[in-house]
């Protein structure tokens, strides 16, 4: 196993989780939306806002093609990395896709009034479509899925677990 690949919906704990899960296996931590950042040299919402969301993506394929160099590191994706097929095909089979599967409420929750340009520009209705329609993508892109809703050692425990037994 080279990477562990963390993707699920926005607020389904993917950062916490995966720093968590890098200090447990002590591996190196990768927030792939932080390399996108500091690629764009600014926010996201400012690449949304000045650059539209067809550059975020092509900038966030360009991060996810750069795991292809990269060994041992636990990898927080951004919600929408593994719903498109050109990054879920990139992806090393030497890499473990791990999916945090938390409902769409508990999400919502945590995510609503933050500055993510998905939840500014959308109401919550759109959401959950979108929701929906991503978790049936991140099943399919994923090896292993855990439930995400537990407290994050727990969670990392059980992709540890998940691991072990492959
Ligand atoms: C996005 C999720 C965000 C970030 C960008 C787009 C999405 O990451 O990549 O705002 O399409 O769901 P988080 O899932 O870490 O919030």
């Amino acid at each position: 196993m080279q990477n562990i690949i963390l993707c699920g919906f926005m607020g389904c704990g993917k950062t916490t989780v995966g720093k968590l899960l890098s200090q447990v296996l002590e591996m190196e931590y990768i927030d792939l939306d932080a390399m996108i950042e500091e690629t764009a040299g600014k926010p996201i919402p400012q690449i949304f806002s000045e650059d539209g969301e067809e550059a975020f993506r092509d900038l966030e394929h360009e991060a996810v093609l750069s795991l292809g160099r990269r060994i041992r590191c636990v990898v927080s994706t951004g919600g929408g990395a593994m719903t498109y097929e050109r990054n879920a095909r990139a992806v090393s089979p030497d890499d473990r896709v791990v999916f945090l599967d938390v409902n769409f409420p508990t999400c919502y929750q945590r995510i609503r009034y933050s500055a993510r340009p998905l939840v500014r520009n959308n109401p919550q209705k759109t959401l959950e479509k979108i929701f929906q329609q991503r978790r049936a993508k991140y099943l399919q892109a994923a090896a292993i899925t855990v439930d995400g809703s537990l407290p994050p050692l727990e969670v990392a425990q059980a992709i540890q677990n998940a691991l072990s037994n492959r």
